[in-house]
């Protein structure tokens, strides 16, 4: 059974595993490097990392259009609450729940977590998903380096979506070393050329990946996909 990646542009990814869609921090309008509109978006779940606009992005329009479930922080979860979102799951960061798709437990990240209206957001972070066909995913969301990713060393990674833009998050430098920490089998770079603060040369970071460990690196343009 496989698991299909499909990016969206900046950190805008869909996973289709077992006949489940998730979406994780659908951003559609305004996302200079989107091909689709949120109109056009699937989920039976979508999963947010944090608050900031580039992630929250389209999620109310999208879950009371499609009626995915909303898995986010619980601060989160509240403001949701109050734009009319009535499916919801709280977790917060190192706790976990069973879902239909597998396990989805939430992870450090280090960065920030406010709303685009300017409500409190809870601490940002990232996910760790234990699908039930056997794969392993680590979404890294919006982060500095943290030595904590070295825990995800003992989960067997099969596929690590990493943020590599700088400025806002780790850069090139930075998520090589988080590459080494989290010893995933493949790797997707993300968070970059959205715009000119986040500009890199990410064919030079996937050299750099191939030279200096032993991750795949896989680039991927909006709406193309990768199947684990
Ligand atoms: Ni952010
Ligand atoms: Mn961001």
């Amino acid at each position: 059974m496989t698991v299909k990646i499909t990016y969206h542009g900046h950190s805008s990814f869909t996973i289709e595993s077992d006949g489940h869609t998730l979406l994780i921090d659908p951003f559609f309008t305004g996302n200079p490097l989107a091909k689709i509109s949120a109109d056009q978006a699937r989920a039976d779940f979508i999963l947010l990392s944090h608050g900031h606009g580039d992630h929250v992005g389209d999620t109310v329009a999208i879950a009371k259009r499609t009626g995915a479930l909303v898995i986010c922080n619980y601060e989160i979860s509240g403001w949701l609450g109050q734009q009319g979102v009535s499916k919801i799951h709280p977790l917060h960061i190192g706790g976990g729940n069973q879902f239909p798709f597998g396990r989805c437990k939430m992870t450090i990240a280090h960065h920030g977590s406010g709303l685009p209206d300017g409500s409190y957001g809870g601490n940002p972070a990232g996910f760790l998903l234990k699908l039930h066909n056997g794969k392993t995913l680590y979404f890294s969301g919006d982060t500095a380096l943290t030595y904590d990713m070295k825990w995800l060393a003992d989960e067997g990674v099969d596929m690590a979506i990493l943020c590599v833009g700088d400025n806002f998050t780790m850069g090139p430098d930075d998520a090589l070393k988080a590459i080494k920490l989290i010893e995933p089998r493949e790797v997707i770079p993300c968070h970059f050329g959205t715009w000119p603060y986040i500009d890199i040369d990410v064919e030079d970071f996937q050299a750099r990946c191939h030279t200096a460990t032993a991750a795949r690196c896989i680039l991927l343009h909006a709406e193309e996909s990768h199947v684990l």
